[in-house]
């Protein structure tokens, strides 16, 4: 009997070994490769024990978002006392929103950087997903890398979900590295997209294996849905500026592309394998979106670099199906690499994330809405719109019915900052803010990207705050700068 074979236990006999207190360091990123059957057992357990008067609750790290059947179920299950980076899941956003759930919402690319120097403490258990695990102690992960090998390697106890539905899909696709610490740390060879640097397989240290639990589920993705009209013009508009741009010289081809999530993010990408005079694309990116299957098929994709495949279920069984024609296209790697700002900046990155609002100063707030409420968190955003070559924020210029504006006179909370963001995109128009000092771009801003019927109160709070503000560099009116959102907040209208 080799040591897999001892470690095999039920997941609930595996939730038995997690303590009230522990740090959970899971797999997962953006719905993709998390632990299933472990969490709902957890989930469960916690929630006998709360009835019995018992306290119990775990901190839980992962990658970024993970499924209902872990974020989800322990939220509800009031099991969870702190999460870190990401979220994305109703319930969890619930609890956080509620003050019951303390959340930290981190840069993606550094979450690793913060548990390996020890700047918050490493998780007492490691719960990852797997889809192989070999009997010289290497394990294959499943559909995302995100912060395994850190969590693998940092946890003095680890329990293994083998993920029995993937087979051998996944085997080839990852590349597990990590970058070296400082000081004088050297860098990581990753030029292109489909430059691989580091190994398939994770070598653990099977002393610390504590469970081997089998799971034969999917990924909890919601079901793709085609681009609305709205989204397909910002994609549209996105693709005719590069196009610009490439045939006045100013952007060499073969860049990557980067795009975050969202509705607005899966239409560039839709854009993308429509658009007839496009030729292959290389992706680097953090979230490698279902939208990328269509310009697989079209025979337009080179390589699509990420940390997580996030399919839905329809499209998971479609991976696995085609697994051997089609795993060449992507790699995997940790989110430590894949977030990497010198690699960014090396690979070359045209990068698309999706705003909740913008200031007509260039400030971007993607998390926060009203400046208190959290709706996922930073993600990975400013990793790439810091370091990218060419940066773009999107987002619909409306939203909840015309009752919201997304582009504002300052925003409520700042992601972002005027100097991390070049090109504003909103179904009204497209604004390059690049080489614009703050008053040209708010005209700008206002002209091109918000919604008619708002171009009148922001251009009067631009005016004013030339009259008012304490300087003229940055026409800020303190006094009015929230006044969209006050408005907003007692009457349901920002105007
Ligand atoms: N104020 C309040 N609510 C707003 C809003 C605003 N300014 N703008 C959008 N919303 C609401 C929408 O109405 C929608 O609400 P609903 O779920 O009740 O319908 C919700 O926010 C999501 O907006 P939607 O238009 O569906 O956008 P999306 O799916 O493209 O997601 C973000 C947009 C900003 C939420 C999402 O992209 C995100 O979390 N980004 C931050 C992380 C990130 O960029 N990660 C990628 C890095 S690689």
């Amino acid at each position: 009997m080799n040591w897999i074979e001892g470690k095999k236990c039920s997941a609930e006999d595996a939730a038995a070994m997690i303590q009230d207190g522990d740090i959970l360091g899971v797999s997962g990123f953006t719905l993709a490769g998390y632990p299933k059957a472990v969490p709902l057992a957890l989930a469960a357990r916690a929630e006998k024990l709360h009835v019995a008067g018992e306290s119990f609750q775990v901190t839980l790290y992962a990658g970024a978002s993970t499924g209902d059947s872990c974020d989800g179920a322990l939220s509800r299950a009031g099991a969870l006392k702190l999460r870190m980076p990401y979220q994305s899941n109703p319930s969890l956003r619930k609890g956080i929103n509620d003050g019951s759930i303390r959340y930290i919402d981190a840069h993606l690319g550094k979450m690793g950087y913060l548990v390996r120097t020890g700047a918050v403490p490493a998780p007492t258990v490691a719960v990852i997903e797997v889809s192989a695990i070999l009997p010289d102690g290497r394990v294959c992960l499943s559909t995302s890398g995100g912060n395994s090998v850190c969590y693998l390697d940092m946890a003095p106890k680890i329990i293994l979900e083998l993920n029995t539905r993937l087979g051998e899909s996944c085997i080839g696709m990852h590349d597990d590295a990590l970058p070296e610490l400082p000081p004088h740390a050297k860098p990581l060879p990753v030029y292109s997209a489909g430059d691989r640097v580091g190994s398939e397989f994770v070598k653990i240290d099977v002393n610390k294996v504590i469970a081997v639990v089998e799971n034969d589920a999917y990924d909890e993705v919601t079901p793709f849905v085609e681009p609305d009209d709205v989204s397909r013009n910002i994609g549209e508009r996105i693709l005719d500026f590069i196009r610009f741009e490439e045939s006045h010289g100013r952007l060499p081809k073969g860049m990557a592309y980067q795009s975050g999530v969202g509705k607005v993010a899966n239409a560039v990408l839709c854009a993308m394998a429509n658009d007839e005079r496009l030729g292959r694309i290389d992706l680097f990116t953090e979230v490698i979106q279902e939208a990328v299957l269509p310009l697989l098929k079209k025979g337009k994709l080179g390589v699509a670099s990420g940390t997580a495949l996030t399919l839905s279920q329809a499209a998971q069984q479609e991976f696995v199906q085609n697994a051997a024609d089609w795993k060449k296209h992507f790699v995997l790697r940790q989110q430590e690499v894949s977030n990497s700002p010198d690699i960014i900046r090396r690979v070359g990155v045209i990068s698309m994330n999706t705003a909740l609002e913008a200031d007509i100063f260039g400030n971007v707030n993607s998390s926060l809405v009203c400046g208190s409420a959290m709706m996922n968190g930073i993600g990975g955003s400013a990793d790439f719109a810091r370091n990218c070559a060419l940066g773009f924020f999107l987002t619909p210029s409306v939203a909840k019915g015309g009752a919201i504006s997304s582009i504002v006179p300052y925003v409520s909370h700042v992601d972002h900052t005027e100097h991390d963001t070049q090109i504003f995109v909103t179904e009204q128009g497209l604004a390059d803010l690049r080489g614009l000092a703050s008053e040209d771009r708010a005209r700008l801003i206002i002209k091109n990207c918000a919604h008619p019927d708002f171009r009148e109160p922001l251009t009067d709070f631009l005016e004013y705050g030339l009259k008012h503000a304490k300087g003229r560099h940055l026409p800020l009116a303190l006094d009015r700068a929230f006044e969209m959102h006050n408005r907003f907040l007692e009457t349901g209208k920002m105007l």
